[in-house]
């Protein structure tokens, strides 16, 4: 080997001296090749034409944060199943100068008016849909003050010329796809119960793909607020449409709220895991400590060993992940409202505790509770040639939010108040319980799922990933993570793996197609259904290349990459 090194370097001597003006040039070329690497830049996203437009602002110049404002726009015109205005977010960035990862939290807050009992009749019984398609059902929107912050604080382009592109989607409208017409149609009775929902989201004979969407309404209330700032959102013209449509209807939601609205920047929430650094959101979310309380207990494996999907890596996985969520349920809340106890939850020696219970077989005891709804929610991933990194959850709960517009606005409000716990062990859309940790209190911010993701090695992203899902968001992030980092797949590879979900209530484990064999072993002691899962939109940043990609369990996702 000694001998060969030798080799290399003297031919190379030789070389340098015979030909010094070809050396020169390759040596420029090689060091040049390193540098414009760093000049890749990608967007992931739920739809093509949000993509389209986070890669023209950062093809013209802006950075990640830019791109990032221009894609939650577009996507509240072009996804308005969980794109929003009327909803709120996590969002999750690294900014390369500074070396600095912070977190905005922009999710919606209960109105001063709510209270613990709002859901539950004289005789404290949770009465059906109140959280999630009535006027009580929407929480204070933060989207809005959201990424004004973030265009202010780190964007570097006019925030009008990057909500411009998504006035005119909205205006000119824009081609359904045949998933979103058919989306559409299956929504049309909850759109029929509000008049402007109505009018814009249902068809007589029902959409079909190719129909165009018009959102009139929409782009006015987008043109008011490029030209007038947040404030247009909080106390101007919209405001007051949205505050009188809720005091008209009997609704809590007030001019008030929306002028008190307050985004957090919080500490991310961070694990060591092998040689990488896992970030994600902290309380009210409960994806950073559940991720990082699965990942410190996986650590005791060598995962690759036992091998993907096999009966033991499913064993463990589902009781890493029936304790993290017996634990979301008992501490998880508004860390404003309940003190977290997030050191103990993400420490390396309470994961130890739980993997040795795992070993012994102790699993927490259950009961079992329904799932109502399917989830919606959406995430985008985008890095800049600079570096700097966003990863971005935001939704309006489940599809389409209460399905309620207030008049005028072509807003559609979020329904994030089912998002609470409407009574100690009452389960919510997705069968998740909660307890006194996120019980429903004035300008409280209910418990989330929402986990952005960015993964360092070296001190620089890896891995900007996430999803929608619900309760399987954490899941479907998780099993993205471990298939990247303890299995070196590619994105595309790691998109086609079944994944599977197991939340500790109900007892089920959800899962995508697996071997049948797994199926029967895992049928001995779990009810089993098959579903889809997640659909995560990531970028993979190896150091030879940059990969995006977004998942194929739907379609009109789209990822790009300019790689330099
Ligand atoms: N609304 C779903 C979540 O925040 O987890």
């Amino acid at each position: 080997m000694e001998k060969g090194i030798l080799k290399i370097s003297q031919i190379s001597k030789i070389f340098i001296s015979k030909y010094p003006v070809i050396a020169f040039f390759l040596i420029l070329l090689f060091f040049h090749s390193s540098f414009v690497k760093s000049e890749s830049y990608a967007v992931a996203s739920r739809h093509h034409l949000a993509t389209d437009i986070g890669m023209k602002v950062l093809e013209e110049g802006g950075n990640a944060i830019d791109a990032a404002v221009a894609v939650a726009f577009a996507l509240a015109v072009v996804n308005p199943s969980a794109g929003n205005l009327g909803g709120g977010g996590f969002m999750l960035l690294h900014l390369a100068e500074t070396k600095e990862t912070l977190s905005i939290d922009y999710r919606e807050r209960a109105p001063k008016k709510s209270f613990e009992t709002m859901f539950q009749d004289n005789s404290g019984k949770v009465i059906k849909g109140l959280s999630l398609n009535s006027i009580l059902a929407s929480g204070v929107p933060g989207t809005v003050s959201g990424m004004f912050y973030a265009s202010r604080k780190f964007g570097t382009i006019d925030i009008k010329s990057l909500i411009n592109p998504s006035i005119n989607l909205a205006k000119e409208g824009f081609a359904l796809s045949d998933f979103q017409a058919k989306n559409l149609n299956k929504y049309k009775k909850k759109f029929s119960k509000n008049k402007e929902a109505k009018k814009i989201f249902t068809k007589t004979n029902g959409f079909s793909k190719g129909d165009i969407l018009v959102q009139t309404n929409l782009a006015s209330t987008l043109k008011r607020i490029a030209q007038n700032g947040e404030k247009e959102f909080y106390s101007g013209e919209t405001a007051k449409k949205i505050a009188d449509f809720f005091q008209i209807n009997g609704g809590l939601l007030s001019l008030e709220d929306l002028n008190q609205f307050e985004l957090r920047i919080l500490d991310p929430v961070c694990g060591n895991y092998r040689v990488y650094t896992i970030c994600s959101m902290a309380p009210p979310s409960s994806g950073g400590i559940a991720l990082v309380q699965i990942l410190n207990i996986l650590e005791n494996i060598n995962l690759s060993e036992i091998g993907h999907n096999s009966k033991e890596y499913l064993k463990i996985l589902i009781s890493a992940m029936d304790y993290a969520y017996k634990d979301r349920a008992k501490y998880l809340g508004d860390p404003d409202y309940f003190k977290v106890p997030q050191d103990l939850l993400t420490s390396k020696k309470y994961a130890n505790e739980i993997y040795k219970k795992i070993q012994e077989k102790k699993l927490p005891s259950k009961v079992n509770v329904n799932i109502i709804e399917s989830e919606e929610t959406t995430h985008f991933s985008i890095v800049d040639k600079w570096g700097n990194a966003v990863s971005n959850t935001y939704t309006l709960n489940t599809a389409y939010g209460s399905g309620i517009i207030p008049t005028g606005t072509g807003i559609l409000m979020n329904n994030e108040m089912d998002d609470f716990s409407s009574k100690p062990g009452h389960p919510n859309a997705y069968g998740l319980v909660g307890s006194v940790a996120n019980k429903i209190e004035p300008k409280k911010t209910p418990l989330s799922s929402m986990s952005p993701v960015i993964v360092f090695r070296d001190g620089k992203p890896y891995l900007i990933t996430g999803s929608p899902g619900g309760s399987t968001i954490i899941t479907s992030v998780l099993q993205e993570i471990l298939n990247i980092l303890d299995f070196q797949m590619s994105l595309e590879e790691s998109s086609k793996k079944s994944r599977i979900h197991f939340q500790h209530l109900p007892d089920i484990l959800f899962h995508e197609q697996l071997d049948d064999d797994l199926i029967e072993f895992l049928k001995k002691d779990k009810k089993l259904i098959n579903r889809k899962l997640g659909e995560i939109h990531s970028i993979l940043l190896r150091k030879d290349n940059i990969q995006a990609f977004s998942d194929k369990r739907r379609p009109d996702g789209k990822a790009s990459t300019v790689y330099k």
